[in-house]
């Protein structure tokens, strides 16, 4: 086969990047290892910043997002000592101007994907053996065994690594000029999904002395609600009964008159929580976009946000090389694309490390003095609320 861009995963980055090109006449092949319907049923991210949802209504794909999906002006930030729990509102579109949606990631796949198969592109789901090959050279090739076990290879001019944390794409920029970062955090989230009425409008990260907790929501009768755990938990550990007995605790059920309902929780699962960063994001005619390049823990609700960003300017890049047949975007891809990329990892590091306890270091309680120091300093000051707001709600996709 040969196309103009071999596209390797069908994450949201690569969905996204096959819909941009198409959008711009530029042909590519998706590969993907997973079923359409394993793709779809993962639960992940559901926060969109403006900058996303602005760029996903621009190319079309805006009209169920903006019919099902949430806007939200802020979030709460709360905090517990002793009786006493002090949750506060944060507007962010009364700091920056900009809001941010509640959309789940499941639902935005279900529309990328309804694009694609509208514009005839070819999609191969189910694939194996994904190797890429000469990715320095212009010519460049994927081969793969296809869903009926034949090998294929494709010929392209560019390959778009947009194969997640554990795609094979990262591996193939050399290590002599692969340079990676990485902070794996002590601690992991146990998120559910629950079959109940979100018990608040806007999202509340919950400090607390027992963990962080986060209510988060898909709609108006779904809930998605994460509890600190942990790194090595074990999911059986965890009843209905027990996950709601910490949930109301560290959300504080029962506190300043608000309370919190429970449903049936319909999936549960442990999220290990790391920064990782990858660069250069392009060697040759091989691209990294999204969780290939980078990973963020999820406090800061940016790593669908991130995978959006980066092929905004990938698109963008590879239509001025393949359409116009100017190669400027593409040789400073990485750079921009990583410039934003180490904004949006020193903010989640941050918020995550504002939010989650840990043990106390040598008897005293340093850390937690500091994290409370910092809460109540974001949420009594103009430029403590502004800077968090602005990195929420999320930097223009050029910055
Ligand atoms: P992915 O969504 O990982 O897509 C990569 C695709 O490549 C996958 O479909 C994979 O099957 C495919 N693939 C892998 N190997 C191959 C191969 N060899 N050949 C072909 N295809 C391959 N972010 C948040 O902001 N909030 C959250 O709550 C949140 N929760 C998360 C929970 C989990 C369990 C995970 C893993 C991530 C979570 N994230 C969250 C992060 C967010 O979902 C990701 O940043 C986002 O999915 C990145 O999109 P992507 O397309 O780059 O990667
Ligand atoms: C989610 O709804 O899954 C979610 C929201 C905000 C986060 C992380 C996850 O920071």
């Amino acid at each position: 086969m040969r196309t103009r861009v071999v596209i390797v995963g069908a994450g949201p980055a690569g969905l996204l990047l096959s819909h941009l090109l198409d959008r711009a006449g530029v042909d590519s092949v998706l590969l993907e290892t997973r079923s359409p319907q394993y793709v779809l049923g993962r639960i992940r991210a559901g926060v969109l910043e403006s900058s996303s949802v602005d760029l996903l209504t621009e190319v079309g794909l805006g009209e169920r997002l903006a019919r099902e999906g949430d806007e939200h002006r802020g979030i709460y930030l709360q905090w517990t000592e002793g009786q006493d729990t002090e949750r506060h509102h944060l507007d962010f579109v009364d700091h920056v101007g900009r809001s941010v949606w509640v959309y789940g990631q499941t639902e935005l796949t279900k529309d990328l994907m309804a694009a694609r198969e509208a514009a005839g592109r070819q999609a191969h789901y189910e694939v194996a053996d994904v190797a890429l090959h000469d990715v320095a050279s212009e010519r460049p090739s994927v081969t793969f065994t296809d869903r009926n076990g034949r090998r294929q290879r494709v010929e392209a001019d560019a390959v778009a690594g947009c194969d997640g944390f554990h795609g094979p794409s990262r591996a193939a920029v050399p290590t002599s000029v692969r340079r990676t970062w990485e902070r794996v955090y002590p601690y992991a989230w146990l998120g559910v999904l629950a079959d109940v009425a979100p018990s608040t409008d806007e999202l509340v990260y919950a400090w607390h002395p027992e963990g962080f907790a986060l209510h988060s929501m898909r709609s108006a009768t779904v809930s998605r609600l994460y509890l600190q755990v942990a790194p090595d938990e074990d999911v059986a550990q965890w009843s209905d009964d027990r996950v709601w007995d910490a949930l109301a605790t560290r959300l504080g059920h029962g506190r300043n008159g608000w309370s919190l309902e429970q449903g049936p929780i319909t999936e549960k699962s442990v999220l290990p929580m790391r920064s990782h960063v990858a660069t250069p994001m392009r060697h040759g005619r091989l691209f990294l976009a999204g969780d290939a390049a980078h990973i963020v823990p999820p406090t800061g609700a940016k790593g669908l946000n991130l995978a959006i960003a980066d092929v905004a300017l990938l698109a963008r890049a590879l239509t001025a090389l393949l359409v116009d047949g100017s190669p400027a975007l593409v040789g400073s891809y990485s750079e921009d694309a990583l410039r934003r990329v180490w904004r949006c990892t020193h903010f989640s590091w941050w918020m995550t490390t504002m939010l989650h306890t840990v043990p106390a270091d040598r008897g005293d309680d340093f850390d937690a003095r500091l994290q409370l120091s910092q809460l109540r300093w974001v949420t009594s000051s103009h430029a403590g609320a502004a800077g968090l707001a602005e990195n929420y709600a999320g930097l223009p996709i050029g910055f």
